[in-house]
């Protein structure tokens, strides 16, 4: 066991103690952004006269050094440290020396630590927020190749009025636009550095926290050194929005599992996306689409459990933020991981068009159509629904469709039909007649393509958008 902070002690940590306090088994995790934060540290130290220029090179030497020999494999996390923080710094000096030591001038475990999440967490909104543009590339595409698949659309997961294929995948298009939405504005708001604050009350060195900051990439540094160590909001607001992404994504596997079915039938998943059973030989399982469906419960887990762990900390820092890691480090890979693993799916599956559009024509999803037919030829609407509403039922009793009837039976319901009925109420008319902008119908659905076409054209250039608070540098 070794610890940064001996001098006061006269007893060893109790094993179980140390071992309950320790964080190296998983803030390992943390090595790039240590090792990238400590070299800023150091530039900024010789900047402002506190390092001699020898020391800072050799800091910066023997910490990219550590980095390598761990990547390389030649250098293994020494689990007698406590966190990474300790780790690194214990090997510094023994690779460096007196210099090694002088390091954490100026910094407390509480910054750097702060600073490392935040450094951590801004990588990885920027990888969900590009593998979300991705799952968007290709719903796009698939949207533009079916304009014309139609199939029901559902309300009470009953067959409601006939969309196509592009609406319905249209709609998860517009969530995971607002999910990257969310990353852009988490983005904004935690892009700035909390490395300076020290312990919790900054330091009495004259730190140079713009320069540390416009070092690492950030807007400009945090502004109460208090707030900059005990800040977890932005790991919140990001497991939140992580947690809408599961939540769609677990809607849409949701759809796949019963489209993927043998009651629907409406697609079939690729076999490198699929699964056996050992028992039933007939059997073609969803089993990625069950378990991001089912990995949606741990990243909520993550969300509620910082929310709880955050809720009674007094200012400023506290060891319960130790739990932030993680949990929020699993979310993330999970959140990745699903990520990936469903636009893979999504762009290897077979859509049934046939039996989509089928299934479109034989759940009475013309009934609304039938009944707006007649309002248009003066049938009030309240009267129209009962008529189109008995004829559903004589369609049902008969085994039969809307559009199947003969004229003399829909006569006999109500003798405002006319031959251009069936014309009214073929699936054709009722999807591209929908021109409302965001309906289905195909030049609506054009315009809907067009836009969203240019939205992702656009590049984000991330660290452009200034934040009003911290706009003039202190
Ligand atoms: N391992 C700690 C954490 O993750 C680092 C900060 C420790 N600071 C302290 N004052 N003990 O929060």
């Amino acid at each position: 066991m070794a610890q940064l902070w001996g001098g006061r002690f006269t007893k060893e940590t109790d094993k179980k103690v140390f071992a309950f306090n320790a964080s190296l088994s998983f803030d390992k995790n943390l090595l790039d952004q240590d090792v990238e934060g400590s070299v800023a540290h150091a530039v900024m130290l010789e900047k402002q006269g506190i390092l001699t220029l020898e020391e800072k090179d050799a800091i910066v030497k023997g910490l990219t050094g550590i980095r390598e020999d761990v990547e390389s494999g030649r250098l293994a996390f020494d689990e007698t440290q406590e966190d990474i923080h300790s780790f690194v710094e214990a090997q510094l000096i023994r690779r460096i020396g007196e210099a090694g030591k002088k390091l954490h001038t100026g910094r407390s475990r509480n910054d750097q630590v702060a600073l490392d999440m935040r450094l951590y967490t801004r990588a990885h909104v920027l990888d969900v927020d590009e593998r979300l543009k991705e799952l968007l590339r290709v719903l796009l595409k698939l949207m533009e190749e079916n304009l014309d698949t139609y199939m029901p659309g559902f309300t009470h997961l009953q067959k409601a009025q006939p969309v196509t294929l592009a609406h319905h995948l249209g709609a998860y298009f517009e969530m995971f636009k607002r999910d990257r939405l969310r990353c852009r504005d988490i983005y904004k708001r935690m892009n700035y550095c909390p490395l300076g604050a020290g312990a919790l009350a900054g330091t009495t060195y004259p730190l140079d926290r713009n320069y540390t900051a416009s070092l690492l990439g950030f807007e400009g540094p945090t502004l109460n050194s208090m707030d900059s160590v005990s800040d977890r909001d932005y790991l919140i607001e990001f497991l939140a929005a992580l947690s809408t992404v599961m939540m769609h994504l677990s809607r849409f596997c949701e759809e796949i599992i019963l489209w993927n079915s043998n009651e629907y039938r409406f697609i079939e998943l690729d076999d490198a996306y699929s699964t056996g059973s050992s028992i039933m030989p007939q059997k073609k399982n969803p089993d990625i689409a069950e378990l991001i469906r089912g990995k949606t419960g741990r990243v909520y887990g993550a969300l509620m459990a910082l929310l709880t762990t955050m809720k009674g900390i007094p200012l400023a820092y506290d060891k319960d933020m130790q739990e932030d890691k993680e949990l929020t480090f699993d979310a993330i890979r999970t959140v990745e991981d699903s990520l990936e693993l469903f636009t893979g799916m999504l762009s290897t599956t077979r859509f049934n068009r046939e039996i989509m559009e089928k299934s479109a024509i034989n759940g009475f999803t013309n009934a609304t159509d039938a009944a707006d037919y007649l309002v248009k030829k003066g049938v009030p609407f309240r009267d129209a629904h009962g008529i189109i509403g008995r004829l559903v039922l004589y369609c049902l009793d008969k085994n039969t469709g809307i559009e199947a009837l003969s004229m003399e039976e829909l006569k006999s319901f109500s003798s405002q039909f006319e031959p251009d009925i069936y014309e009214a109420v073929s699936l054709k008319t009722c999807v591209e007649k929908r021109l409302t902008a965001g309906a289905p119908g195909r030049k609506a659905m054009e315009e809907v393509i067009r836009i969203n076409k240019s939205y992702l054209a656009e590049e984000w250039m991330p660290g452009r958008e200034s934040q009003s608070r911290n706009e003039e540098s202190l």
